[in-house]
C-alpha cells in the first residue's frame, strides 16, 4: 500500500523531531483533513468491513475491535478521522475534571530499539467542561465512526479522599457524549493515583459514579498490580455491575531486556516490551470474571491483536504501535484478522474471544 510505503519513508523525518512535536504535527494534520473529503477517503481506503470483524458488547456495535488507546485523542478532537483510519473504536482523554497542563517537557521519549515509549505526560487536557461540551456538541459527526469511550481521571490538584466527587463531576460533564466510561485508576504519573486502585477507595469512586446513574463503566487497571489486588477490583466490578475491565495501562517497571538508552526516564512504558505481560494479565483476569475485557499493551500487529483476543479480550487497543507502524496499521490488523480466524476455522471474532482460556 503506497501510504504504508511513504510512512515509512517519511518516518526518520517524524522521528527526528522530539516525541511530543511530533505528536501534535500528526494531530494537527488530522485535525486538518477531519470533515473534508479527504477524511471519506481515508474511510474507504482504511476501514474493513466485514461483518466477521464485527463485535457487539455493553450493548453497542463495534465494527471491529481494534481502538484507540487513552492518551492518543486526549481533548476529543479526533474520533472521527481515527474512525476513518479504520479504527473500530476510539477511547479518548484522560480527562479530569479541571483543565491542567501536565508535567514539565520533556515528557514522553522514544525508545526506539525497544519500539516502546516512556510518558509522564501528567494527563495534560482541557478539562471536563470544554471536553464534554466538544463530545456533545460533535455527537452527530462522530456517531459514524464507532463507540468514543471517555477515560476519566483524577485532577491533579484534588486530594485522593476526595477522588470520588472529582470523578463524579468529570462523569456528569461528559456523560452525553460517551459510550462508555472508562474510571482511570492507572496513571504511573499522577502522584497517589494508583493507590485508588485499592479496594476502599475503588468501592468509594464506583459509589460516586453509581449515585451519579452512570451506566457502562468500564475500570482500567495497572500491569505491576498484584493477583491479590486484581482479585479485589474483580470482586469490586461483581459488586458494582460494571461493564468491563481495561488492561493494561504502563508500566514503571523496566525489563531487562530494554536496549535503548533513554530507558533511565521517569515515568509509563509501553510498546513492544509490555506486550506479553499484558497479554498474560488479559489471560488472568478473563479466567477469574466472564465481564467483557479491553486488551491494551504492545498491540502492533494482527498477530499480537489475535492473541490478546484469544487471551480473552473482546476488544483491543492500541497506542505505541500506532507511532511505529503509521496510519494503516488498523486496516492491516484488520485483514491480518481476517485471514487469522479463516486458518484457525473462526466464522467471526466473537467465537475467537478466549480460545485460549
Ligand atoms: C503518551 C501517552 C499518553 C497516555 N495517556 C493515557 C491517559 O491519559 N489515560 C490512560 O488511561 N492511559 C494513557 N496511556 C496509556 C495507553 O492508553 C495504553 O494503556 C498504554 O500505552 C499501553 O498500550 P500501547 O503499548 O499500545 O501504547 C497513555 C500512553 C501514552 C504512550
Amino acid at each position: 500500500m503506497v501510504i504504508k510505503q511513504l510512512y515509512r519513508a517519511f518516518r526518520p523525518l517524524l522521528f527526528a523531531l522530539p516525541p511530543e512535536t511530533a505528536h501534535r504535527l500528526v494531530h494537527t494534520g488530522l485535525e486538518t483533513v477531519q470533515q473534508t473529503p479527504i477524511e471519506h477517503g481515508f474511510s474507504n481506503q482504511f476501514r474493513v468491513d466485514n461483518d466477521r470483524l464485527q463485535v457487539e458488547e455493553f450493548g453497542q456495535s463495534f465494527d471491529n475491535p481494534i481502538g484507540v488507546a487513552a492518551g492518543f485523542d486526549k481533548n476529543a478532537e479526533l474520533p472521527a478521522i481515527l474512525g476513518a483510519l479504520g479504527f473500530g473504536h476510539v477511547e479518548v482523554g484522560g480527562v479530569t475534571a479541571v483543565s491542567q497542563s501536565g508535567n514539565m517537557r520533556p515528557r514522553m521519549f522514544r525508545l526506539v530499539e525497544d519500539e516502546a515509549l516512556i510518558n509522564r505526560m501528567g494527563l495534560n487536557n482541557e478539562g471536563a467542561d470544554v471536553i464534554g461540551e466538544r463530545l456533545s456538541s460533535h455527537r452527530r459527526e462522530i456517531d459514524h465512526c464507532g463507540p468514543v469511550g471517555v477515560n476519566i481521571a483524577l485532577s491533579e490538584s484534588t486530594p485522593t479522599d476526595e477522588a470520588p466527587a472529582d470523578y463524579q463531576y468529570t462523569y456528569e460533564q461528559i456523560a452525553e457524549g460517551a459510550d462508555y466510561v472508562a474510571v482511570n485508576v492507572s496513571c504511573p504519573n499522577s502522584e497517589g493515583m494508583q493507590d485508588l486502585q485499592q479496594r476502599d477507595s475503588l468501592s468509594r469512586i464506583m459509589d460516586a459514579l453509581t449515585n451519579a446513574g452512570a451506566e457502562t463503566v468500564l475500570v482500567k487497571l495497572a500491569p505491576e498490580l498484584s493477583l491479590s489486588a486484581i482479585e479485589d477490583v474483580i470482586d469490586l466490578v461483581d459488586i458494582f455491575d460494571l461493564d468491563g475491565i481495561i488492561t493494561t495501562n504502563t508500566t514503571t517497571e523496566r525489563p531487562e531486556n530494554l536496549e535503548s538508552t533513554k530507558q533511565t526516564e521517569r515515568g509509563g512504558l509501553s510498546g513492544a516490551p509490555i506486550e506479553d505481560h499484558a497479554t498474560k494479565l488479559v489471560q488472568l483476569v478473563a479466567k477469574r470474571t466472564d465481564v467483557p475485557i479491553i486488551g491494551v499493551g504492545g498491540v502492533s500487529d494482527a498477530a499480537g491483536a489475535y492473541a490478546k483476543i484469544r487471551a480473552g479480550a473482546s476488544l483491543v487497543q492500541l497506542y505505541t504501535g500506532l507511532v511505529y507502524q503509521g496510519p494503516t496499521l488498523a486496516r492491516d490488523i484488520n485483514m491480518g484478522l481476517l485471514q487469522l480466524l479463516e486458518d484457525d476455522g473462526f466464522d467471526s471474532i466473537e467465537s475467537a474471544i478466549g480460545a485460549d482460556i
